[in-house]
């Protein structure tokens, strides 16, 4: 009896170790977003938004520390969802062309790109997750 508890209570130690010693892959994740995102970035938004992120002088703008980029997550998924045709000032500057709605991307996708473009270009934000993107996109 003493036995069988000794082998249980020792079970539970081994896996407690076990799962102490597995480092927390949080940040796995996040980095392994990061690196998706930079594909789609690469394939959809980089001919607009350019490699570094500095945009189009008055054509299309820069996604470098700007509000949207680091602000509310809501606004900045239906950016990419819907599109933006708003010619509203952005960080105090105008910018005249058009982006399309990327509503053909998953939510992973947006997710991916988002969290890309929020931890690039010297910017430093929260990771967007799928369910965040799915459930706006829902909402429309
Ligand atoms: C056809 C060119 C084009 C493509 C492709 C494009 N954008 Fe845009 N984007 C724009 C323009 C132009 C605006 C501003 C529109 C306005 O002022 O009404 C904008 C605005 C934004 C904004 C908000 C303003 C800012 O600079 O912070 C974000 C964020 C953004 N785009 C991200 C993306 C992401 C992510 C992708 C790829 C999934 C993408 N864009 C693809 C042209 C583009």
């Amino acid at each position: 009896m003493i036995k069988k508890i000794n082998f249980i209570v020792s079970g539970f130690f081994l896996l407690w170790l076990i799962i102490a010693a597995i480092p927390p892959n949080q940040n796995n994740g996040i980095k392994a977003s990061i690196q998706r995102g930079e594909k789609v970035y690469n394939k959809v938004c980089l001919p607009c938004h350019m490699a570094d992120g500095g945009g189009v002088p008055n054509m299309n703008p820069p996604l470098i520390q700007t509000s949207y980029v680091l602000g509310n997550k809501t606004t900045l998924i239906s950016i990419v969802l819907h599109g933006m045709t708003d010619r509203v000032a952005i960080d105090g500057d105008y910018y005249s062309n058009n982006m399309a709605p990327h509503n053909d991307l998953t939510d992973q996708q947006i997710a991916d790109v988002l969290t890309f473009i929020r931890n690039s270009f010297g910017n430093k934000a929260s990771a967007v997750i799928p369910s965040e993107v799915k459930a706006i996109r829902q909402k429309n």
